[in-house]
């Protein structure tokens, strides 16, 4: 891996000039079988409010061409630099501007993939179209794990992604296929089928132990971020909706899974978060790759999908990447 940046960096321990100032540049690479390729992809971690960055004018020379927006769910989560009990319509108010303002920085036809809790279905909708945006899908993504269960309504066992675009149709839209594991007594499908709006095959990053090793972790092993998206979920996301050297955007990037997925396909990325702690612990991950973030065990989950060496943004030598090898 190649990294670009100034200042001078050390390693993960102490803060480079970028983190002290309050952004970090990298470049991707991607590995071929036997040479490291430099991609053009530039992933940019900055350590900042979204809000107040997205208000800012001329911050970006580029229009977004995606976003994935993972806000805190306004739960009461334990959060350092967030109030995750805020009053509800304070909260809606605020995803509102956040959408307004994303919306008003894309390109046309770009999208958003908003994720929330399938409780707050009817505000994500309401809030995505009042700020102008296009309603394209409700996903369902469901939980592997077990449903959390109710005394006096059905169990949950989803959480909700709502796609929309900046306009009446997506500029990108790869109509990717899939392979899922078939029910006993189903009759083998040859090309895979088109992935649809329920996302049934991408396990969630659970609590504790449970997580696996795509889990970031503290010294004692303890979770760094407890909601770590999975790199599966931002893979399907991004290679539905853009396109090698497109700019994806992630205002609440947590550990930048959206940097880190963008960067191995390709992509250029901003991340921002607010939490000192939190982009400490993205610019480590955007800096030093680790085997298990690496997209290449899910590439071929698409193998059926027509194209897909020009929408992974892999040259003819990086094919045997689609194959998990
Ligand atoms: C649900 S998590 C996102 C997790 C992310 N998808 C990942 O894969 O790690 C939301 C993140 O937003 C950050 N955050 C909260 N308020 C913020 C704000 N106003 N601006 C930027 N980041 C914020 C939190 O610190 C937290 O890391």
């Amino acid at each position: 891996m190649i990294l670009e940046h100034e200042g001078t960096h050390t390693n993960g321990d102490s803060l480079t000039h970028e983190q002290k100032t309050g952004s970090y540049r990298k470049n991707a690479t991607q590995s071929s079988s036997n040479q490291e390729k430099k991609s053009d992809a530039q992933c940019l971690v900055i350590h900042a409010e979204c809000t107040e960055w997205l208000r800012r004018p001329g911050q970006d020379s580029k229009p977004i061409d995606l976003t994935f927006l993972d806000p805190p769910f306004n739960q009461g989560k334990a959060y350092t630099s967030h109030n995750d009990d805020m009053c509800e319509e304070d909260y809606w108010l605020w995803m509102k501007e956040i959408c307004q303002l994303t919306r008003q920085k894309s390109s046309d036809g770009a999208g958003i993939y908003f994720m929330q809790r399938e409780k707050n279905c009817e505000q994500v909708l309401r809030v995505l179209r009042e700020s102008g945006w296009t309603y394209q899908n409700l996903i369902i993504w469901k939980k592997k794990t077990s449903a959390v269960p109710s005394s006096f309504r059905l169990g949950k066992s989803h959480q909700i992604i709502v796609f929309a675009t900046n306009g009446r149709k997506p500029r990108v839209f790869n109509k990717l296929r899939i392979d899922p594991p078939l029910p006993a007594g189903y009759k083998p499908r040859e090309n895979g089928m088109l992935l649809t709006d329920v996302w049934d095959d991408i396990r969630e990053m659970t609590s504790g132990y449970f997580a696996g090793e795509e889990a970031l972790r503290n010294p004692n092993g303890s979770r760094a971020h407890n909601q770590q998206s999975p790199i599966a979920l931002l893979l399907r996301i991004i290679l539905c909706s853009s396109s090698p050297g497109d700019l994806i955007f992630d205002p609440f990037a947590g550990t930048a899974t959206t940097g880190v997925v963008s960067s191995q396909i390709g992509r250029n990325s901003i991340c921002l978060e607010k939490d000192a702690q939190n982009f400490g612990v993205m610019t480590h991950r955007v800096s030093f790759p680790r085997a298990s973030d690496s997209v290449n065990r899910f590439l071929k989950d698409y193998t059926h999908t027509d194209s897909l060496v020009q929408i992974t943004g892999l040259h003819e030598g990086q094919k045997n990447r689609i194959n998990g090898t």
